[in-house]
């Protein structure tokens, strides 16, 4: 069975640096493949409430003997301090497990203006010990600088859009700076990259697929990866990444396919979808 490496959090915590991701995978499917998964070796699974799968997910990490990192996510609409308390509670109910790897607040939304409330929110669940790790995704630096400048506690994590056609440089130096590990969303560019003649020639350079060479990509970039499948095939493919590595030369050449138009998904400057 492969060895995931983990990553450090700075809370003292650990995250494995390859997961899979369950966003679009049908409810109803969501059980098998997460078992499927974890029989192909992976230990963390990435969910949010409102991919309407949680309970697939724990149904299937429940069983697993193993320790399994588990994410979920606080969605835009139960913003605010009260809200977030109570849709960690459904969250859990849903996964039925007793203590949550991470949770994360899904997206800033600026205009409606709570996640402030719903850090401080999460800094409760966290110190009361019901989840061991706490973080955020699609923030810009301003949101970051706004919850550690409101509470001094710096998330562990930012999840975020980041493939090889959009690398969110900026952002990740600023995550560097405060000890946040970057997790990329999307971060095959939905499928697309997949396709980019550059990734296929140093696929065949390793002898990899275009899949695994962008995965291996992300793992050689530091950064924390979690590539959605729901067919069976590619779960253990997608895993195995763990037996050659991009050189000095191909992370270059991955490095200029980066375009300020990269970005995939909504902006979260304006994202507010469920408010
Ligand atoms: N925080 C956020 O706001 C946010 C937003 C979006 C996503 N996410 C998280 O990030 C995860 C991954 O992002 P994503 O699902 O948007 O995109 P992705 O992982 O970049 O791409 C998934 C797509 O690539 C296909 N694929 C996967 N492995 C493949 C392979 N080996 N060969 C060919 N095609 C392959 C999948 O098809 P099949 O499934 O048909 O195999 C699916 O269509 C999500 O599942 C979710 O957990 C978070």
């Amino acid at each position: 069975m492969t060895d995931v490496p983990t990553q450090l959090l700075h809370d003292g915590h650990r995250i494995p640096q390859l997961g899979l991701g369950v966003f679009q995978t049908p409810p109803v499917e969501t059980e098998a493949i997460v078992r499927a998964a974890l029989d192909a070796g992976y230990r963390y699974v990435d969910t949010a409430m409102i991919y309407g799968n949680e309970e697939g997910v724990g149904a299937a990490v429940r069983d697993c003997p193993d320790w399994v990192f588990v994410t979920t996510k606080l969605w835009n609409a139960d913003q605010g301090y009260d809200r977030t308390l109570a849709a960690f509670d459904a969250s859990m109910k849903r996964l039925g497990i007793d203590e949550l790897d991470l949770y994360l607040i899904h997206w800033p939304v600026p205009r409606i203006d709570r996640f402030l409330e719903s850090w401080k929110a999460l800094i409760r669940l966290r110190d009361e010990g019901r989840v061991r790790s706490i973080g955020v995704s699609n923030f810009r630096i301003e949101d970051l600088e706004r919850i550690i400048d409101g509470t001094g506690v710096v998330p562990a994590v930012n999840q975020v859009v980041l493939h090889p056609g959009f690398q969110q440089r900026e952002l990740r130096a600023f995550h560097q700076r405060h000890g946040i590990v970057t997790t990329s969303w999307s971060p095959l560019g939905r499928g697309e990259a997949l396709a980019d003649p550059v990734i296929g020639r140093i696929a065949e350079k390793h002898g990899k697929t275009p899949a695994q060479t962008i995965i291996r990509w992300h793992i050689d970039s530091g950064l924390n990866v979690i590539p959605k499948t729901a067919t069976p095939a590619r779960l253990a493919p997608n895993l195995d990444v763990f037996d050659f590595a991009l050189d000095h030369e191909d992370l270059r050449t991955i490095e200029a396919l980066d375009r300020a138009d990269g970005r995939i998904g909504p902006d979260p400057a304006v994202m507010e979808m469920g408010v």
